[in-house]
C-alpha cells in the first residue's frame, strides 16, 4: 500500500523513478510523484493519476542524478495533486515520501503550525518534512533521527535535502524499505520488484532503523547512532515473473500461472516413501508437531478464505480442532492463547497490517505462530517462530489468484503431515498424497475449459446482484468466488452456505438475482441440489459448476460450468480457478481495470 522509491547514482533519476513506480503501482495507484535532485536545487513533480499521468507531465530533460518517488493510496485527504506525495517544508529545501499512518500527526501539525509552518495539503505526511526541518542543523540523517521517535503510527519514509545532494534518508516503522545495491548505485523501495531491472542485492530494514545511502553505499542505524550491521540478501525472483508475458493483464497471467505455481508450493514437500508432507520450515520437532491440539488460522481477505478451507480440512482429516479468525478481529478480542494450540497467520505479502498486528498480539501473549507467505524476506515470515514459502512467485494483481491456490497446498501437505502423525493410515495418506500430486493437471484441465466460462460470464454480467453458494470445503471458496466478482467487477455479490439460504438470503432471489452453485461430487452433493430446486422453485438462475458426466444438473441448472471429477479434497482447487476466470471475464466485459480495481491495492500495510 502505497510505493516508495528512491535512487542515488549516475542515471536520470526521473527515469529510474518512474520506471520503479510503474512497478510498484499496484500498491496504490490513485496519484503519483517524484523529486529529483541537481546541484543544491530539487525539483517535486505531482499529480493526481496514475504513473502514465505522471510520465506525460514529467519534462523529458528533468535533471538531477537522485531522488525519490511514490505511488499513493489515499488515507487522510482526498485524491488531488497537493495530496499527492513527495511533501515539502515551507522552504522546498527538505523533500519526503511516505507509506503508512501517521497518528499523531494532528497534534503534531497544531504545533509546527504555531511555529510558522504553512501547510499545503491535507496529509498526515507532510508533518514529516516539516517535522525534519524544524530539526534539521545541517546533517539531515541527524534530524531524521530526531524526528523519528515523536511521530506515532507506522512509516516507510525516503528523505532528500537540497544541500546534501546525492543523500537519501530513510527511515522504517512498520511499513516496509528495502534497499538495493548497485555498481555506484543504491536504492530504496518498498519492495524489491521497484530495483529488479537494476540489481539482486537486497538489504531488508527493519522497525527502528535508520539507513543512508548515497551512490556509493550505505550506513544503517538505529536512532541512537548504533550503527547496524546487515545481511544482504539475493532476490531470488525472475525478471519476467514481473512482466505480463504476452497476458492483457498480470490477473490473467496468473490465473493461467497456478498448475505451475501449485507445482512449486509442493515441490521437494512430497515424502511418497513415508506418505506424508515434508515442511521444512515449520521449526517443530516431531514431538511438537504431536502435541498440538488445536490450530488457529488468522488471515484477512482470500488468505482468510484459504485458512477457513484448512481448518475445515485439518478438523476433518487430521481430526484437530481448527478455527479460521480475522486477523483484523483477533488483534483487538484480547485473544486466548491455548496451551498446545499452533497458530497460522496466512498473507501473500507477508505485510499486511491487520494481520502482522494480530501476529504480534499473539506473540505477546506466548503463542508459538508460524506464517504462510509468498513475499520472501517480507516482515511476517521475518518476524514469525517459522513457517512455509509458498513459492509462487510475484503476485501484482489487485485480486489474488494464484497465492489462494498456493495457499491451499501448503495448507494441506501440513494437514497431511499432521493426519499421518496421528491417526491416518499409510495407504490413506498415499492417497491424499497423489490427489495432491495431481493437481496441476487437473488445473489445466479446467483452464483448457476457459472459452466456456468465459461464454458464461459474458451472459450473465449484466446482472447486479449474484449468489454464491457451496458447502463443507467449498463454502469458503462460495466466499472467495463472491470477493472476486465485486471487488474486479463491482457487480454486488454475497457468499453463504448454501444451507444457510434457506434461513434468510432466499428473500434476494428473483429473476434478476443468479446465484452461482458450487456442486462438487462429494457427500454434499444432494443436499447442495436440493438448495437448488429451493432456488429454481422461486424463479432463480442457476449457474453449476458441477462434475462432467451427471445429467441430474442438466434439469436444473440454466448453465454448468464443468469441472474433473477429483478426490473430494481437491474441489477447492477445482473450483475456484472457474470462478476466478468467471469474475475476470465479467470484469474486463464491463471493461473494469482488473488488474488495479478502483478503491484497492496490494499489500494493505495500514490498519
Ligand atoms: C482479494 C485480495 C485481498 C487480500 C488481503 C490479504 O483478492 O487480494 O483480500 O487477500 O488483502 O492480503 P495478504 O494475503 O497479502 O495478507
Amino acid at each position: 500500500m502505497c510505493g516508495i522509491v528512491g535512487y542515488c547514482g549516475v542515471k536520470q533519476a526521473s527515469e529510474v523513478l518512474l520506471e520503479g513506480l510503474k512497478r510498484l503501482e499496484y500498491r496504490g495507484y490513485d496519484s503519483a510523484g517524484i523529486c529529483v535532485g541537481e546541484g543544491g536545487c530539487l525539483t517535486t513533480v505531482k499529480c493526481k493519476g496514475k504513473i502514465r499521468e505522471l510520465r506525460s507531465i514529467v519534462p523529458v530533460d528533468l535533471k538531477g542524478t537522485y531522488g525519490i518517488g511514490h505511488t499513493r493510496w489515499a488515507t487522510h485527504g482526498e485524491v488531488n495533486d497537493q495530496n499527492a506525495h513527495p511533501h515539502s517544508d515551507c522552504s522546498g529545501n527538505i523533500s519526503i515520501v511516505h507509506n503508512g499512518i501517521i497518528e499523531n500527526y494532528s497534534v503534531l501539525k497544531e504545533k509546527l503550525q504555531s511555529d510558522g509552518h504553512v501547510f499545503k495539503s491535507d496529509t498526515d505526511s507532510e508533518v514529516i518534512a516539516h517535522l525534519v526541518s524544524s530539526l534539521y542543523t545541517g546533517d539531515l540523517e541527524k534530524a531524521v533521527k530526531l524526528a523519528a521517535p515523536l511521530l506515532k503510527g507506522t512509516y516507510g519514509i525516503a528523505c532528500v535535502h537540497a544541500d546534501e545532494p546525492g543523500v537519501i534518508i530513510g527511515a522504517r516503522n512498520g511499513s516496509p524499505l528495502v534497499l538495493g545495491i548497485g555498481n555506484d548505485e543504491m536504492f530504496l523501495a518498498s519492495d524489491v520488484t521497484a530495483m529488479m531491472s537494476y540489481t539482486r542485492q537486497a538489504v531488508y530494514l527493519e522497525d527502528g532503523e535508520i539507513v543512508r545511502i548515497d551512490a556509493h553505499g550505505y550506513t544503517t542505524s538505529d536512532v541512537t547512532d548504533r550503527a547496524i550491521t546487515k545481511k544482504i540478501e539475493h532476490i531470488d525472483w525472475e525478471l519476467q515473473e514481473i512482466e505480463k508475458g504476452g497476458f492483457p493483464t498480470y490477473m490473467e497471467k496468473e490465473i493461467f500461472e497456478q498448475p505451475l505455481s501449485v507445482e512449486r508450493a509442493m515441490k521437494g514437500r512430497l515424502d511418497k516413501e513415508i506418505a506424508t508432507g515434508h515442511l521444512g520450515g515449520l521449526n517443530m520437532t516431531s514431538s511438537e508437531l504431536l502435541n498440538v491440539e488445536r490450530v488457529k488460522l488468522v488471515a484477512t481477505g482470500t488468505s482468510y478464505h484459504a485458512a477457513m478451507v484448512a481448518a475445515y480440512l485439518l478438523e476433518t482429516v487430521a481430526r484437530i480442532p481448527s478455527t479460521a479468525e480475522l486477523s483484523s478481529e483477533v488483534r483487538y478480542k484480547n485473544p486466548v492463547v491455548e496451551r498446545n494450540a499452533l497458530h497460522f497467520v496466512i498473507s501473500q505479502s507477508g505485510e499486511t497490517a491487520d494481520t502482522l498486528y494480530a501476529m504480534r498480539e499473539l506473540q505477546r501473549k506466548g503463542a508459538r505462530v508460524l506464517g504462510i507467505c509468498n513475499v520472501v524476506g517480507s516482515t511476517i515470515p521475518r518476524e514469525s517462530d517459522g513457517g512455509v514459502y509458498i513459492h509462487s512467485g510475484p503476485e501484482i494483481a489487485v485480486a489474488s489468484t494464484k497465492a489462494f491456490t498456493s495457499q491451499l497446498t501448503a495448507l494441506y501437505l501440513f494437514t497431511l503431515l499432521m493426519a499421518r502423525m496421528r491417526h491416518l493410515s499409510f495407504e490413506a495418506g498415499s492417497r491424499i498424497l497423489e490427489a495432491i500430486e495431481s493437481l496441476p493437471g487437473l488445473i489445466a484441465q479446467v483452464l483448457s475449459n476457459a472459452d466456456a466460462i468465459k461464454t458464461v460470464a459474458h451472459k450473465y454480467c449484466a446482472h447486479g446482484n449474484f449468489l454464491f453458494l457451496g458447502r463443507g470445503l467449498n463454502y469458503p471458496v462460495a466466499l472467495e468466488g463472491a470477493l472476486k466478482l465485486k471487488e474486479i467487477s463491482y457487480i454486488h455479490a454475497e457468499g453463504y452456505s448454501a444451507a444457510e439460504i434457506k434461513h434468510g438470503p432466499i428473500a434476494l432471489i428473483n429473476e434478476e438475482t443468479p446465484s452461482m452453485f458450487l456442486v462438487p461430487d462429494d457427500r454434499l452433493r444432494d443436499k447442495v441440489i436440493t438448495s437448488m430446486k429451493e432456488v429454481k422453485a422461486r424463479k432463480g438462475k442457476i449457474i453449476a459448476l458441477a462434475v462432467n458426466g451427471h445429467g441430474d444438473i442438466d434439469e436444473i441448472a440454466d448453465d454448468i460450468i464443468y469441472v474433473p471429477k477429483a478426490n473430494d479434497i481437491l474441489y477447492p482447487f477445482l473450483m475456484v480457478v472457474p470462478l476466478q476466470l468467471f469474475a475476470y471475464y465479467c470484469a474486463r466485459k464491463l471493461g473494469r481495470d482488473v488488474d488495479q480495481p478502483r478503491n484497492l491495492a496490494k499489500s494493505v500495510t495500514v490498519e
